[in-house]
């Protein structure tokens, strides 16, 4: 119903509207109105009161609920179904239970809040309210299960051509999927998969943007690390254009990857954009450390190295530390 009555103060474009039509129209009592708009200004609607005319909205937040985000979508099917939660532990968490039933292609979870945000190698993902976009998608793509990792490449192209054209601010990659600015991480994305013989049951892809956060939100440790859009580009981001932006670019990516599971068309975008090729880095797996020059990126997504003896090495996976970039692990 309180989205019902956001519809019908939408619908008057900013001319108020009576209790006593609103509840005619719905079907409720003006009482019940009342309430659905106390609660609407509690979720931050700016919703005036004009005695003899009615409510008008005048302002609506900056959050990623379907009713906000869609005036926003240029997508066909990439988060035409949202799925928006206040708080939750972790929006992959929740999509992977999700994901055991029957799911429309390309449904967004996306919080408000995440209260057990998981990162990578089992990291916690800092998540505060209403200041980042934390949201993943679900997805089941017709291709082999063995092309599915590059998908990340897929994502951090995409948030990174969303933050260039929203955010004005000259995002980088740092292979394979963790997006940096200034030197510190600005977006991280985990990509979860299940799959059975040949094919894929669905794949899950977290990305976790600091858009607004702020240096005290991630805590003395992170900071050192970590940054967001707003403290690098110095102005304030609307999540709402962001994240639409994301999911736009998402799709035409996602369109030409899953034709036929490879990233042959867009890997000299990916590596233009990349902050490690032409690098010293250091890569540090369970079974050895290495360090060499960032040459090139494979069309399987992996990272080719040049050692100090001459040689090449084609890294998998793993997490890179680039020289220089101060306090990277
Ligand atoms: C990383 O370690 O770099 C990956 C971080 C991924 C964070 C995002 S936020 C939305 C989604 N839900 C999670 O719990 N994690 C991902």
């Amino acid at each position: 119903m309180k989205n019902r009555i956001l519809e019908e103060l939408r619908a008057n474009s900013g001319q108020p509207v009576s209790g006593e039509e609103i509840s005619r129209r719905l079907g409720v009592s003006r009482t019940a109105v009342w309430k659905h708009i106390s609660k609407l200004r509690s979720e931050g609607y700016s919703i005036e009161s004009h005695t003899n005319s009615g409510y008008k909205l005048v302002g609506s937040p900056d959050i990623l609920s379907s009713s906000e985000l869609e005036p926003y979508l240029h997508t066909e099917f990439i988060g035409r179904n949202i799925i928006y939660l206040d708080s939750i532990d972790s929006t992959n968490t929740y999509a992977k239970k999700k994901a055991e039933g029957l799911f429309r292609e390309g449904t967004v979870v996306v919080a408000d809040e995440q209260t057990g945000g998981r990162g990578r190698l089992g990291r916690h993902w800092v998540s505060t309210k209403g200041k980042g976009i934390w949201m993943t998608l679900m997805l089941k793509p017709d291709i082999l299960p063995s092309d599915a990792p590059k998908l990340s490449i897929v994502a951090a192209l995409a948030v990174t051509n969303a933050i260039r054209s929203c955010c004005r601010l000259d995002a980088e990659i740092k292979w394979p999927n963790d997006i940096v600015a200034g030197g510190k991480k600005l977006c991280g994305i985990l990509t979860e998969m299940s799959a059975e013989e040949d094919e894929i049951k669905y794949v899950i892809i977290g990305i976790g943007i600091n858009a607004n956060m702020d240096n005290d939100d991630f805590g003395q440790e992170v900071s050192s690390i970590a940054t967001s859009v707003r403290i690098e580009s110095g102005m304030p981001v609307s999540r709402k254009a962001l994240a639409a932006s994301v999911l736009f670019e998402f799709e035409q990516i996602y369109r030409v990857f899953t034709r036929d599971g490879s990233i042959k068309a867009f890997l000299e975008d990916y590596k233009s954009k990349s902050a490690v090729l032409g690098k010293e880095v250091r890569l540090i797996s369970k079974k050895e450390e290495i360090t060499g020059l960032a040459v090139d990126i494979s069309e399987e997504g992996h990272l080719v190295v040049r050692l100090a003896d001459g040689s090449y090495r084609e890294i998998m996976s793993g997490e890179v530390s680039i020289r220089g970039m101060h306090g990277y692990i």
